[in-house]
């Protein structure tokens, strides 16, 4: 975060330092930065991608019943871990013979397609008891060609978490299928998912000085709050965190400034993790811009798992493109930084020199200057981690710009800017939004709020396992659609600064709930089609229930 960035940058000219492994001070050479994330080249046969993992991390002693999401993925990219498997063709209709033990012993099997997710179930009575270490699974899957003889066998492992309870203190699960975590709110028995969303909030003279912040958060519909250390006050710092347990809101707890020395880490983390409401643990802000080592965040997050265990490890990263198997191996919860709004890209209005991809520090790393920076980086995040095998581990989550003013930005921020940059990023992966940073101007702070009433009262579409999802970008319109059951729950964005409009061909649409709206006019031509038209710039969350839902869209320049 640029707070982080300003100090940095201050001692730089004398440490002569980088940003993402760039030199950024006029007059330096021009080095290219490597640690570039390779795309895999490609195969001229076929492959298989198969991958493991626990549906839920971690499964409590409470829990009856595990599962393993199983994935068959053809490609012929070379994935981590893809291997040639003998098929016609990609269109194969072949099943595998899967099963998954742990130590030699079964615990389910079943034929599964080509190119197919699945789950098998499995009793957790017959993984004896709980324990601390992970149980590794090890997973098979075995094809006979009907066009060659013998038969060819895949492997891999999964490591799934069977936890006794903790001692004290809460649970946060994820569920591998949705991205979400899950969560017993204050007062209920029962784990629930959440929609975290809240930002980043300065303690020291804010947060520590008035709790009755707090208590506006909550009723402005804030799930989590983040604060920012340093935490001058211990005292004070108890007091907010005592205060955000009795109101229900949760915790991500940030220890920037102490993740690299095991032992003040390991001091935070008991003094915290007893904590009921906390969420999640964040340790590396921007590891990457300021080229931390590579086995950082890796580090800490073992520390972390070793005296808690219980709680999900958050990083941001800032670099679009640095290290970043090597700093997201240290993280549950991966989250870019892209600020793009009402910023420079290609000069830095800091440093005065023009930033590249191998030079310069413009505030967004790699950016051109456009909301689909945020969309794109997000996109390429996903990308790597289906690569690397992670999609099933880790999240990924959003920092929308809530600041402006002072760098490299020349001012915040609109209320609406602020909404659509959330929209997209929901509508390309993200499953939490943490924007940057409380204090906010009072327009971005109106519209977050806003945000934070409308997601919470649809969250069941993104995080129900069942949902179907897809998502249409036509002339600059963003548009993601959850369908469960008969209701299609819609996100739209007009990236465009000018009017545009966008008809989505929705048979026998019933009925359209209005759950947020930033200058969108939505008119309901006939039976056949929804159409949508936007503001420059105009965003916003609907519910629709149509009978059924065909793909085929066209762009519709008003
Ligand atoms: C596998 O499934 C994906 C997603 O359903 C699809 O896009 C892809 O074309 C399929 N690949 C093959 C080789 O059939
Ligand atoms: C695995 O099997 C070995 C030998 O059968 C046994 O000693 C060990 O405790 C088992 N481990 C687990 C995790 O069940
Ligand atoms: C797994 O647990 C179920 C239910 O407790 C039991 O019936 C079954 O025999 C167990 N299987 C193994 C391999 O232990
Ligand atoms: C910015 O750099 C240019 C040369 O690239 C130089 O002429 C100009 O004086 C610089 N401006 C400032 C404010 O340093």
């Amino acid at each position: 975060m640029f707070s982080l960035l300003v100090t940095l940058l201050v001692s730089s000219q004398t440490l002569a330092q980088t940003w993402c492994n760039k030199n950024y001070i006029q007059g330096q050479p021009v080095v290219p930065p490597g640690g570039q994330f390779s795309v895999p080249e490609l195969s001229s046969t076929p492959l298989l991608v198969f991958r493991c993992a626990p549906i839920i991390t971690p499964y409590l002693e409470e829990d009856n019943e595990a599962g393993v999401i199983v994935e068959t993925f053809v490609t012929y990219s070379r994935y981590s871990g893809a291997e040639p498997i003998g098929i016609a063709g990609p269109s194969s209709t072949a099943a595998l013979a899967v099963s998954i033990r742990v130590n030699g012993t079964l615990l389910a099997q079943a034929m599964v397609g080509l190119n197919s997710t699945s789950e098998l179930h499995f009793p957790l009575a017959n993984l004896s008891q709980p324990r601390h270490q992970p149980f590794i699974i090890d997973c098979t899957a075995s094809y006979a060609s009907p066009d060659s003889p013998g038969t060819q066998t895949f492997s891999t492992t999964a490591a799934l978490s069977y936890l006794p309870p903790p001692l004290s203190g809460s649970v946060t699960k994820r569920d591998a299928r949705t991205g979400a975590l899950l969560v017993k709110p204050q007062g209920s028995s029962l784990y629930e998912t959440i929609f975290p969303i809240g930002f980043y909030t300065s303690f020291d003279k804010y947060l520590d000085s008035d709790l009755l912040i707090l208590d506006q958060l909550k009723a402005q519909g804030f799930t989590i709050v983040h604060p920012v250390p340093t935490f001058g006050d211990l005292k004070a710092l108890a007091k907010v965190l005592d205060r955000m347990e009795e109101l229900g809101l949760f915790l991500i707890y940030d220890m920037r400034h102490t993740y690299n020395d095991p032992a003040a880490l390991a001091a935070e983390v008991n003094m915290i993790k007893h904590r009921p409401n906390l969420l999640l643990w964040y340790t590396a802000d921007e590891p990457d811009g300021t080229s931390e080592p590579l086995d950082a965040t890796r580090r800490a997050y073992e520390a972390i798992y070793a005296i808690d265990g219980y709680h999900p490890v958050s990083i941001a990263l800032n670099c679009a493109d640095y290290e970043f198997a090597a700093y997201s191996a240290g993280a549950d919860v991966i989250m870019p930084d892209t600020y793009t709004i009402a910023n420079d890209p290609a000069f830095s209005a800091k440093y005065n020199t023009s930033c590249t991809l191998d030079f310069g520090c413009c505030g967004c790393d790699n950016c051109r200057g456009e909301l689909e920076d945020v969309s794109r980086r997000l996109d390429d995040f996903t990308m790597r981690l289906d690569v690397l095998g992670w999609v099933h581990d880790k999240a990924v989550w959003a920092v929308p710009q809530a600041f402006g003013g002072e760098e490299f930005w020349t001012r915040a921020p609109t209320g609406r800017e602020f909404i659509i940059q959330a929209i997209l990023s929901v509508n390309h992966g993200a499953r939490g939004i943490m924007p940057w940073i409380d204090p906010t101007p009072a327009d971005i702070k109106t519209a977050s709020s806003a945000l934070a009433i409308a997601l919470g009262s649809v969250k069941t579409f993104f995080f129900d396992p069942q949902v179907k999802f897809s998502r249409v970008v036509s002339n600059r319109i963003d548009v993601g659609m959850w369908t469960l059951g008969a209701e299609t729950l819609l996100l739209v964005a007009n990236l465009n600064a000018h009017d545009a409009g966008l008809k989505l061909p929705l048979f026998d649409t019933l009925e359209v709930r209005e759950v947020l709206n930033y200058g969108v006019q939505r008119t309901i031509g006939d039976k056949t089609q929804l159409r949508f038209e936007f503001e420059g710039l105009g965003c916003g969350i609907f519910v629709a229930r149509p009978k059924s839902l065909v793909l085929n869209v066209q762009g519709d320049e008003l």
